[in-house]
């Protein structure tokens, strides 16, 4: 068993907060792995709105499920994840996540900010069943990943206590700013 880096670490987290037929919300679908993973923990019955505000993201996702997805799930949303309510018909969520930053491979000016994550994620832990959890990587080796990453934290630490655990994790030897994730967990 290796630990590389958070994202790994924090696909060994995601299965334990997920269940066939579950409600998902990819916030930033990217090239697609979150997507796709989120596809096959959801199943069958399952759901999941997978959210980017770059058409090149939304292809790129698509062509990923297309080659290697098991389950017709997935609901692609060309859109800002700050409107990720109106998606959701009101319905109940188990898991969301923000893997933040730009496209790799793509345009890094068009990157995350904390205020429309705090916009969507203000709207979703109202939506979080008991148990369920928001999955958040933020990536402060880029100045605007840095500032969203400590806005971030702000926000998380006031979390009330009593509704949600919030858990921070990185690597404490790795040079130049590591990314970090977080995950929100509703008690
Ligand atoms: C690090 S990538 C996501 C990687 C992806 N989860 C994967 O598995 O490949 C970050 C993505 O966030 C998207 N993004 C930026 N601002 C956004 C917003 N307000 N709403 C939704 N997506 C956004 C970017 O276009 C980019 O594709």
């Amino acid at each position: 068993m290796f630990l590389n880096n958070v994202l790994e670490v924090s696909q060994i987290f995601l299965p334990q907060f997920s269940f066939p037929g579950m409600v998902a919300v990819d916030a930033t679908a990217g090239n697609g792995h979150d997507t796709l993973l989120l596809s096959r923990l959801a199943g069958k019955e399952g759901r999941v709105i997978a959210m980017d505000v770059q058409e090149a993201a939304i292809d790129s996702t698509r062509s990923l499920l297309v080659a290697e997805a098991e389950f017709d799930n997935v609901e692609l949303v060309l859109d800002s994840h700050a409107n990720v309510k109106s998606y959701l018909d009101g319905q109940n969520l188990q898991l969301a996540v923000f893997n933040l930053g730009y496209l790799p491979g793509g345009d890094k000016s068009i990157t995350t900010n904390s205020n429309e994550v705090i916009k969507s994620l203000e709207d979703l832990l109202p939506l979080l069943v008991s148990g369920a959890a928001v999955f958040v990587t933020v990536y402060p080796g880029h100045l605007p990943g840095q500032k969203e990453a400590v806005a971030l934290e702000e926000y998380f630490s006031n979390l009330p206590q009593k509704q949600f655990s919030v858990m921070k994790s990185l690597f404490v030897n790795q040079k130049n700013s590591p990314p970090q994730f977080f995950i929100i967990n509703k008690r």
